[in-house]
């Protein structure tokens, strides 16, 4: 389109603006873009890693947890919040052989949507909302929470973690699952 015409002043001046609406216009979308790129970011699910629509578990930050360094830090018991499926805090469970176990625990209340915070000491989750308690596998043992807090799967590969949707048999109650 824009042409090169050595003879005629007037086509090199428009080629000239041209040339510096185009450089305006990349710069200021360069910019646009690149404040945009969190936000669009944070709207698109990470599915890096995951099989089957899964998300690659991701710490406060948003980084990708790494297994190994996770582990190097968090001992056997230990559960933890991550990033998990559609942004929801998931819990993350050590197991006692210092692995990860193959279930994540949501850590959003069934009752009224509140995080629920584990309690090591009481070896449980209690909601601080209305006082729900949950085992350490996230089985409600105590109302007024209606359900227990619904798992994800937790699948290592290639020292990353990616949580899936669970949809067998509640292992902790041996029914349907009630969230998908
Ligand atoms: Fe957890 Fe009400 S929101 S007990």
């Amino acid at each position: 389109m824009a042409q090169t015409s050595a003879g005629n002043p007037d086509v090199p001046d428009m080629g000239r603006r041209q040339f510096m609406n185009l450089l305006t216009f990349g710069t200021v979308t360069g910019v646009a873009l690149g404040a945009l790129y969190p936000v669009v970011n944070y709207f698109i699910p990470p599915s890096s890693g995951g099989a089957g629509g899964g998300v690659t578990a991701k710490d406060a930050l948003g980084n990708d947890i790494v297994v190994s360094k996770y582990l190097a830090s968090h001992p056997a018991g230990d559960r933890s919040l991550a990033q998990g499926l559609k942004g929801d805090p998931t819990y993350i469970v050590v197991e006692k052989d210092l692995s990860v176990a193959a279930y994540g625990i949501n850590a959003v209340c069934t009752h009224l949507g509140c995080v629920v915070p584990w309690n090591a000491s009481e070896n449980k989750f209690i909601c601080p909302c209305h006082d729900s308690q949950y085992n350490s596998e996230g089985k409600v043992v105590r109302g007024p929470a209606p359900l227990s807090l619904a798992l994800a799967h937790a699948t290592v590969a290639d020292d990353k973690l990616a949580f899936t949707t669970w949809t067998e048999t509640d292992f902790r109650t041996g029914e349907a699952p009630w969230w998908s």
